[in-house]
């Protein structure tokens, strides 16, 4: 929502998407998200950038291993990095801009088959609440944009919308976004 918001162009593009197939009498059903192209590609950039969990989990190393040159010890603790690797610019191109038109028409996907985009991580231990988690979002962000025509607060621009994250286990936004729902009639 905080990218949306401040970028009005992609949350004009992505609610006119959700009015053009679903029309503006009916709400968005879960079956409907086959058919958003564009609200698909707004949450894989969306989790390009902003991976719920940027460190994955951690891991240990049960024997020693070499991988890309470099030998990893036995029982060391190896964190992989998501966040970054969503945000190297040796895979991703103009990577700090929030630009789904990247993954239109892309097979890029996060199943964890493509190993420069990994939010929910990859192999044996990706994350189990996948299918889950990816019909809940893309419905939540659908709702929210198909319902209401989001404004922000009288006074404040779109660049204003401080995008600082905190990290941990989890990575969370700073400062919560406020913006006001408006009903249209
Ligand atoms: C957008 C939402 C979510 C994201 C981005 C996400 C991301 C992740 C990531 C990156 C991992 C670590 C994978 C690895 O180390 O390779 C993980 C693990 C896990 N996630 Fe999620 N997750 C999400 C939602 C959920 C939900 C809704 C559930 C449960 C209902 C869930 C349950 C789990 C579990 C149980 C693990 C541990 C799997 C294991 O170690 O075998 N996640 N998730």
């Amino acid at each position: 929502m905080a990218e949306l918001l401040r970028k009005p162009h992609v949350m004009h593009k992505a609610r006119n998407e959700l009015v053009e197939i679903i029309g503006t009498k009916q709400s968005v059903k879960e079956s409907d998200v086959d058919r958003l192209p564009y609200l698909q590609a707004v949450v894989k950039e969306t989790l390009r950038l902003h991976p719920a969990a940027p460190l994955l989990l951690p891991y240990k190393a049960q024997n020693e291993v070499e991988v890309c040159g470099f030998t990893i010890p036995k029982d060391s603790k190896v964190f992989v990095n998501g966040w970054a690797i969503g945000r190297d610019e040796r895979y991703w191109e103009d990577p700090f801009s929030f630009l789904p038109e990247r993954f239109l028409g892309s097979k890029l996907d996060f199943r964890g088959q493509d190993f420069e985009y990994i939010p929910f991580g990859a192999g044996r231990r990706i994350c189990t609440g996948l299918p889950l988690a990816v019909r809940m979002v893309h419905l939540m962000l659908a709702s929210l944009i198909h319902s209401f025509n989001w404004k922000l607060p009288i006074g404040t621009n779109p660049h204003d919308i401080d995008m600082t994250e905190q990290f941990g286990v989890t990575l969370k936004k700073a400062i919560p976004v406020h913006a006001i729902p408006v009903v249209e009639e």
